[in-house]
């Protein structure tokens, strides 16, 4: 595929900063991003947990593959951050797949991801505590390691950071060079 077409999806355990690394993508790639958790709550007019804790887990899952659906048909969309369990559907793998759209899995440790998720505002209906977050880390792992690309979040990288790195690597845009400046998001 060409570079300049090439269109790639965000993956990764709840927490590990899949919205944040695609807005600084979008930035330094000009290229246009959208976050699947968003894209649900917009069109559905309601939010994530009270999908879930209405309409049941199999609901939301269904809606989240036909919103995919519709961004990977919608070919203007380079950049999209999905939730953490998108990923996790077969069906959604394989509509990336067949889309040619490139998965690049955020990868980290539970730590991590469990800083993020008791320090950040977003609700997630799936987290009930600790044991039981690390217990879906453990069994999402083999699952997350089927995408294309892999980043290793380690520490002392930020956001920026691994922006800089899938710019380069995966878009073969060299972010530092163009001089394109970090803007707070
Ligand atoms: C989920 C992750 C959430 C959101 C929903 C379910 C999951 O997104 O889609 O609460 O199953 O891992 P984030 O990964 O952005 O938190």
């Amino acid at each position: 595929m060409e570079q300049k077409n090439k269109r790639i999806v965000l993956t990764g355990f709840m927490g590990v900063g899949k919205s944040t690394v695609a807005r600084h993508l979008s930035r330094l790639t000009a290229k246009r991003y959208a976050d699947l958790d968003d894209e649900i709550e917009r069109i559905s007019g309601s939010t994530i947990k009270r999908i879930v804790e209405e309409d049941g887990i199999d609901q939301f899952r269904a809606l989240e593959t036909e919103v995919l659906a519709d961004l990977l048909k919608d070919g203007r969309t380079s950049i999209i951050s999905l939730g953490g369990g998108a990923w996790i559907t077969e069906k959604n793998r394989s509509m990336i797949k067949s889309n040619g759209v490139v998965a690049v899995w955020l990868e980290t440790t539970f730590d991590h991801c469990w800083r993020n998720i008791r320090f950040s505002r977003k609700e997630r209906p799936l987290v009930k505590n600790k044991r039981q977050a690390k217990r879906l880390f453990e069994e999402r792992e083999k699952v997350y390691c089927l995408a294309d690309w892999h980043f290793v979040i380690d520490r002392g990288y930020n956001s920026f950071d691994i922006a800089q790195r899938i710019a380069a690597d995966v878009f073969s845009i060299d972010a530092r060079r163009s001089g394109r400046r970090r803007k707070r998001l």
